[in-house]
């Protein structure tokens, strides 16, 4: 199979990791006889740098010509000053709106191997962690308006948070059909002891539950969701959330499986071209250096041939190198233990390859 990929290297350690993502691509094309393409897209700060703006027109465009994109990371202290519209996250949100990828996939899945870099006691990792969490990715408050006005001499700052029915319904919808591929057991996460965007969210999920009778529906504040991820984080299967909530719940379990470098998302929408990238920011106090952890970008390549190509034996094969490299004993910073062998971003993309040539 020919697939055209559109590549957004990105900022801080963005371009170290997706360089070994692409390599184990090209070794994955190698061993089951497929050819990939790459376009390079620049969205980010080194787009502001560029032309002037974080994901001009142009490249928008040869993102909705490919047939996937993969994504490294995006943003940097250079860039902080700037005005809200004119920073480099403005790009990735504008890009996730323009692909129209409305359903954000974050799994938060334990690796045997790395049970000791969870900073939760032994006794709750073992009941195991294993859920996802369906985040709605293109409406309510990163994408309402935002301003600031001043009166008299006070300034006030607006965020203005909004989702409709329909908005809801297909996010809903999506993790309906992804617990039911699971466990069954779906736990809606929202805020309405206080938010109408909350309330409407629970009634239409709770209006989709009766399509979904083999799918068990319960209803979790974002408040105590946060604290119940660090209690009995086994209690899970799939959390559908809204957009914010589902960003910073994600965060929060990435960590309790060890690190947030390791952890890849899917972005999907009405199509099969997806947008795939790892979950953590471009870590510009690292950059450079050869220490970044490669292996959530590497595993949202995996994602990438899953999803959006319906390779699953190769997607297959990357996770089980991934899997090969850390029973080895090899770990980057992020993850090292007393015992194995640091390596850096470099070493470990190519590790993964070997594993793969296999
Ligand atoms: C993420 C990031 C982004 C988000 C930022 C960089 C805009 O935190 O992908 O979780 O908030 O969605
Ligand atoms: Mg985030």
């Amino acid at each position: 199979m020919t697939k055209n990929i559109a590549v957004i290297r990105g900022d801080g350690i963005g371009p170290e990791i997706v360089r070994e993502a692409i390599a184990v691509l090209d070794r994955v094309a190698d061993r089951f006889g497929h050819t990939f393409a790459y376009t390079d897209v620049d969205m980010g700060g080194c787009a502001i740098d560029k032309y002037g703006e974080p994901l001009p027109a142009s490249e928008l465009q040869k993102c909705l010509d490919s047939d996937s994109v993969l994504l490294g990371a995006v943003g940097g202290n250079k860039w902080n000053s700037m005005p809200g519209h004119l920073r480099p996250e403005k790009g990735l949100l504008a890009l996730r709106a323009g692909m129209g990828v409305y359903s954000n996939n974050r799994p938060a899945k334990i690796w045997p191997q790395l049970a000791d870099a969870s900073p939760l006691k032994k006794s709750i990792v073992d009941k195991g962690i294993d859920f996802i969490i369906v985040r709605e990715l293109i409406g309510g408050i990163y994408f309402g308006e935002h301003k600031t006005e001043e009166t008299d001499g006070q300034k006030t700052a607006i965020d203005v948070l909004t989702y409709s029915e329909s908005e809801i319904e297909r996010i809903g919808r999506i993790g309906f059909e992804t617990a039911r591929k699971r466990r069954k057991q779906l736990c809606s996460v929202e805020k309405s002891n206080v938010l109408d965007s909350s309330r409407l969210w629970k009634t239409v999920m709770h209006r989709l539950a009766e399509e979904y009778p083999d799918v068990t529906l319960t209803d979790m504040l974002v408040d105590n969701c946060a604290m119940q991820i660090v209690k009995d984080p086994s209690q899970f299967d799939v959390i559908v959330t809204e957009n914010m909530f589902g960003d910073i719940l994600s965060d929060e379990a990435s960590m309790i499986t060890g690190s947030i470098g390791m952890i890849p998302s899917s972005s999907l929408g009405q199509t099969s071209c997806g947008l795939y990238e790892p979950i953590h920011g471009s870590a510009p106090d690292i950059a450079g250096t050869d220490t970044a952890n490669p292996i959530g970008t590497i595993l949202a390549a995996a994602m990438m041939l899953r999803f959006s190509f319906d390779m699953a034996a190769e997607a297959d094969c990357i996770e089980a190198a991934v899997s090969a490299v850390l029973d080895a004993g090899y770990r980057t910073a992020d993850i090292m233990a007393e015992g194995c062998q640091k390596i850096g971003c470099s070493e470990c993309g190519r590790l993964i390859c070997e594993a793969i040539a296999k």
